[in-house]
């Protein structure tokens, strides 16, 4: 079977219920996908729900519930969101799945036999929070900068992995090179690798909800280990990934620790890595980080269910230029929606319908510069640029609005009405063109936008004002 075009997103903590923030990378994915599927190329998408360690465990614990049964409810809460906003993944990842765990121990076995892993003493700190073992200089006041929270103090015997070595670290390097974006991260991973890799602790001593070590059966495989094997384990004969999305919080994980674990499962064949990695900004709400104990996180699904799914994709790609941070808030969402989709192409498709209605309209006009248009669209989905492809396209369709405006159509008409059905030919052209390029961030508006700028269905909002 031909490999497919493989994209991954991160997979959630099943701790937490999807938000702005995991909804943002798995929409991202999804827009992706549909682009790539308009080329005619065959696409494999797969997310999902991170189920192990110590924070899972606890938050099973905090509930009363048995973990499994705790992992079930939150993973179905995750499908159920991610169907919601007409994500089109493959493959549902949970790492509490059987295969998983066969193939997760699969390789670290095959690691622990070609001489990568080594037992010793971990004795350091680590937060819960990230599940991330963590160094005195990372902290801000004693505590965790992500989680303001203290890490704990550990001594423990465990298996690290030989991340120190010479021939990782430069192996990282040059891949780092051309696969990471956008280059400000790159050059973050770059100074990272050069300031000297230490070995990885790949092993918990005290956490029982996870994967048994193959070859030491007192410990579990440390739950980051097992999670970015997810990859690996759900790829489905497409390995390797074309595009990791990822939020900037996991780089190292992602550009460091991963590629490493390849190289050293597959000797060093570079064509085995990852072929490009995204890490994107992070979405604050009020000018904070969003979390449980500020109470502003924002629930995509309580937009939706007021605004339809495809105003909040549009919104979410436009928002911030990808890969820088921002601030969202409902607010700003519905500011978004009357300006930018209620008005300026809302009312230009019900304007232009109505005077098609009682004016008539030139068929199969052509404009030449929709094809330099067609250009510029396609490399920035092909580098990611949503915002900047999106300011274009609305840049085209608020110049529709200042035609209107200034031609007036219904005066026109009187003594012109060739030129009349001419303009009005040509905005119906472009508002096709809007519709055929908004199509992977906004599927079912784009077709109904098609639909009724062909009249194969009549003319209804599309945007009810709010
Ligand atoms: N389980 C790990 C990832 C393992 S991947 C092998 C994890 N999970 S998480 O639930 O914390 O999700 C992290 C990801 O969610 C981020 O990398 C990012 O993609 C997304 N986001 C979470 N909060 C976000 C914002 N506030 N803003 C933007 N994206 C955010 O880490």
């Amino acid at each position: 079977m031909e490999k497919k075009f493989f994209i991954t997103t991160p997979i959630y903590y099943a701790t937490d219920a999807p938000h702005l923030g995991s909804a943002y990378t798995t929409t991202v994915a999804d827009v992706v996908k549909r682009y790539w599927e308009k080329q005619n190329k065959n696409v494999f998408l797969i997310t999902g729900t991170d189920e192990h360690g110590a924070k899972v465990a606890k938050a099973a614990q905090d509930k009363n519930e048995d973990e499994k049964k705790f992992v079930d409810e939150q993973a179905g809460k995750f499908k159920k969101a991610w169907n919601e906003l007409n994500i089109g993944f493959d493959r549902f990842v949970r790492t509490t799945d059987s295969e998983h765990e066969d193939g997760v121990q699969e390789f670290c076995q095959t690691l622990y036999d070609k001489g990568w892993i080594e037992k010793g003493i971990y004795e350091g700190l680590y937060c819960e929070g990230c599940e991330a073992f963590i160094r005195e200089k990372d902290l801000i006041d004693g505590k965790c900068p992500d989680h303001q929270a203290p890490p704990q103090k550990i001594s423990e015997e465990t298996y690290f992995f030989k991340l120190s070595d010479k021939k990782i670290s430069e192996a990282v390097l040059s891949w780092a090179n051309s696969a990471i974006f956008p280059v400000s991260r790159r050059n973050e991973v770059i100074s990272f690798i050069n300031s000297g890799l230490e070995n990885i602790a790949i092993s918990r001593k005290n956490v029982k909800w996870g994967i048994t070590c193959p070859w030491d059966k007192d410990f579990t495989l440390y739950v980051w280990i097992d999670a970015l094997l997810n990859y690996w384990t759900f790829a489905d004969g497409n390995w390797p990934p074309d595009l990791q999305l990822i939020g900037k919080d996991i780089l190292r994980f992602h550009c460091v620790i991963w590629p490493a674990m390849i190289l050293a499962y597959y000797d060093f064949d570079k064509n085995k890595l990852p072929k490009k990695i995204f890490a994107h900004g992070f979405f604050t709400s009020g000018g904070q980080k969003m979390s449980k104990s500020l109470g502003n996180k924002i629930d995509p699904l309580e937009i939706t269910k007021e605004y339809g799914v495809d105003p909040l994709r549009y919104y979410l790609l436009a928002v911030v230029p990808f890969g820088s941070d921002g601030d969202v808030s409902i607010d700003d969402f519905i500011a978004h929606y009357n300006a930018d989709l209620a008005n300026d192409l809302g009312n230009l498709i019900q304007r232009t319908l109505t005077m098609v209605e009682k004016f008539g309209y030139s068929q199969d006009i052509q404009d030449e510069a929709l094809n330099a248009l067609q250009k510029e669209i396609d490399n920035h989905f092909k580098n990611l640029e949503f915002s900047q492809l999106i300011e274009k396209i609305f840049a085209l369709i608020r110049q529709q609005n200042v035609i209107i405006d200034k031609e007036k159509p219904w005066e026109l008409f009187k003594n012109n009405p060739e030129k009349t059905k001419e303009i009005l030919g040509l905005i119906l052209r472009r508002l096709q063109f809007c519709a055929d390029c908004l199509c992977p961030i906004m599927p079912e508006i784009s077709q109904k936008i098609v639909n009724q700028t062909t009249f194969q269905s009549p003319k209804e909002p599309l945007f009810p004002k709010k």
